[in-house]
């Protein structure tokens, strides 16, 4: 059977992402990613996890302590275009939910160039082998000049450094979501 999109994102972020690590979630949301890399990362790892909305920062927090993972987690309310404030360490994956919360304001949503400062400070933080997954959702209103930015941007990345791949299933209708990866394979040029 072929995965759907959001399985196959938690897919490739498990096969990475290990006890002890750092890793990151740059749309907290509802924080059912952030519970999921908590639970990766396990006891001696760490989590941090960034968003806009103080609603979603206190559902992610709610639902960090539901599950007793609070202690693994920094929940952030700021962008994740800051994230370097934040974080010195290597980090072994990232996931990004684009779009806006579930349940939340339409109004407030991800946008290109943000996502895109987002992912060049990740990169540099990121182990070799490490992973950055995107979830694309081009049916709302904005949705589309994000997926277009994010799209220009990643595809320009040199494959000598970053592998970049796009899963989607191409007939479905209204425009549904679909998944970007990116493989650090070497240390970029102009990275710290
Ligand atoms: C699709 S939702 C994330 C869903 C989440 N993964 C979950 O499990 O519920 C996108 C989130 O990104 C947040 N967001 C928008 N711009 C952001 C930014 N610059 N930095 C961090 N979060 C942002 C929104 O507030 C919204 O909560």
């Amino acid at each position: 059977m072929l995965e759907r999109v959001l399985p196959y994102a938690k897919t490739l972020l498990s096969s990475v992402i290990k006890e002890g690590d750092v890793a990151v979630d740059a749309t907290a949301g509802n924080g059912h990613d952030t519970v999921f890399l908590a639970e990766l990362v396990g006891d001696s790892g760490f989590v941090y996890a960034f968003d806009i909305q103080q609603q979603a920062v206190d559902a992610t927090k709610d639902r960090l302590k539901k599950h007793g993972l609070e202690k693994r987690v920094k929940v952030i309310l700021d962008g994740h275009e800051h994230l370097s404030k934040y974080i010195q360490e290597e980090i072994a994956g990232a996931i990004f939910n684009l779009g806006y919360l579930p349940g939340g304001s339409h109004d407030i949503i991800t946008k290109g160039a943000t996502t895109i400062s987002a992912i060049q400070q990740l990169l540099s933080r990121l182990k070799i082998g490490g992973l950055i997954v995107l979830v694309v959702y081009p049916g709302h209103e904005g949705g589309k000049e994000e997926r277009d930015a994010v799209i220009e941007y990643v595809s320009q990345l040199p494959q000598k450094y970053v592998h970049v791949l796009r899963y989607e299933f191409i007939n479905q209708k209204n425009d549904p979501p679909f998944l970007i990866a990116l493989e650090k394979m070497k240390k970029l040029p102009d990275s710290e």
